[in-house]
């Protein structure tokens, strides 16, 4: 386990441009194995969950070559993924295992996902259950990893789902793509749309009948395609929430990815007072990129009743109520509670460790904003969380040890040189 001392002070300042978007990046690699030619992708996130979505697909013969920071990855249609060899190691990654599900449901092959110990603590019968109504055989072992496949015909069908999932309504859309016939999937509520995104721009049969609701038909392949994936707005959150903390601060993220629904939490911020501008400079395959501007200003507490499009950006926006005026309350967000870690309780444990009132319940938080002393923090193995404690330790009094740091690697490699980067500029 690795440890990392941050000392307090300075303020942050400078322009940056990030690792790409994480969720973008598994979606890139899956669908450019499933094209017909070579496609480029350029400014692939960095860290170890696409890590695995990539040598996943390598393991079932996809060539994915590295060329000048790009990768290239030679697709040859959804015919030509092979069966791998052995069970298939999705590490603590959760997108790749529920994504890779719903594309190895639809082939005529053999294979088992297995996960670290996190990611077999969280729940497979929210994708499982609904890919079984396209007649896909899957078998979970009490609802978690390891998943048994065997891919087989699939037909489709029209699903309701029970929540709001990119993961799931990704692999039900990576199955139904396969499927005969058509494929609708609907969710009690919007949730990221990157998928539904990259295939309307590649020209795949998709349609979005309203913004709970959207429908593939069956084909075959795709064309190949070139993306520079956009910065990650999830990962920029930490910055941004670092620069709207620290006083006299003043940073611009360029280059990010600005879908609506991943830049949510810059309106919590808003409502919290923070000064913060977006603007969209360009489209790349149907996902608007542009910049994130961000200047200290004081915040002042909120209640947060909604998490729709949050749902990551939780965690660090209760470090930016413990830095505010007054009491933010996070209210039905249970889903905090199957992430990497029991958000719910590691994001409380991490703000109690420098002193902020924090209270949790069921389905939230309730944090007081007020000064934080330097403190000792474990990442409970969630990358999210540490992160979270080297921001919330940049405007404590004294300095903050965190333990369990290579957490980190699994989304945002390159955090602590950018954040050292954007604290020398000051
Ligand atoms: C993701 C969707 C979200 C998110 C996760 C990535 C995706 O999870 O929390 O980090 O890439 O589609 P759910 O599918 O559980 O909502």
């Amino acid at each position: 386990m690795s440890r990392r001392v941050i000392d307090p002070g300075g303020p942050l300042r400078g322009r940056v441009r990030l690792p790409g978007c994480k969720g973008i990046s598994h979606r890139a690699l899956l669908l450019a194995s499933v094209a017909d030619g070579r496609s480029v992708l350029r400014n692939l996130a960095t860290g170890e969950d696409v890590a695995r979505t990539r040598t996943a697909l390598e393991a079932m013969g996809i060539e994915c070559i590295d060329t000048d920071g790009s990768v290239t990855v030679v697709g040859r249609g959804f015919d030509m993924i092979s069966e791998p060899d052995a069970p298939i190691d999705c590490g603590n990654s959760g997108t790749t295992m529920r994504m890779l599900a719903g594309l190895l449901s639809g082939r005529p092959l053999d294979a088992v996902l297995v996960g670290d110990e996190s990611l077999s603590r969280r729940p497979m019968g929210r994708v499982v259950e609904p890919l079984r109504r396209l007649g896909a055989r899957i078998d979970t072992t009490d609802g978690h990893a390891p998943l048994t496949i065997t891919g087989g015909v699939l037909v489709g069908a029209d699903v309701e789902l029970p929540m709001a999932s990119g993961q799931v309504k990704s692999a039900l859309l990576l199955a139904g793509l396969q499927a005969s016939g058509t494929t609708t999937v609907r969710e009690p509520a919007p949730s990221r749309d990157h998928t539904e995104r990259l295939l309307a721009a590649l020209g795949a049969p998709v349609t979005r009948i309203d913004d709970r609701t959207v429908r593939v038909g069956t084909i075959g392949a795709l064309d190949r395609f070139d993306y520079e994936i956009p910065g990650d707005a999830s990962s920029a959150a930490f910055l941004v929430v670092a620069a709207a903390t620290v006083p006299g601060s003043e940073v611009t993220i360029e280059g990010v990815n600005l879908n609506p629904q991943r830049i949510a939490y810059l309106d919590v911020l808003r409502t919290m007072g923070a000064d913060v501008t977006t603007t969209v400079v360009e489209e790349r395959l149907g996902e608007p990129v542009g910049e994130i501007a961000v200047r200290y200003t004081a915040l002042r507490g909120t209640t947060i009743a909604s998490t729709e499009g949050i749902v990551d950006e939780l965690p660090i926006l209760a470090v930016a109520a413990a830095t505010a005026t007054g009491t933010s309350e996070i209210v039905d967000a249970a889903e905090l509670r199957v992430k990497e870690s029991d958000r719910i309780t590691t994001t409380a444990a991490m703000l109690d460790a420098f002193g902020t009132e924090v209270r949790t319940t069921e389905d939230g938080l309730v944090v007081r904003g007020g000064p934080r002393r330097g403190a000792t923090v474990d990442s409970a193995g969630d990358h999210r969380i540490a992160m979270c404690a080297a921001v919330a330790a940049l405007a404590a009094d004294g300095a903050t040890t965190i333990g369990g740091w290579e957490a980190v690697d699994v989304s945002f490699p390159g955090f602590e040189s950018v954040l050292a980067t954007l604290r020398d500029a000051a």
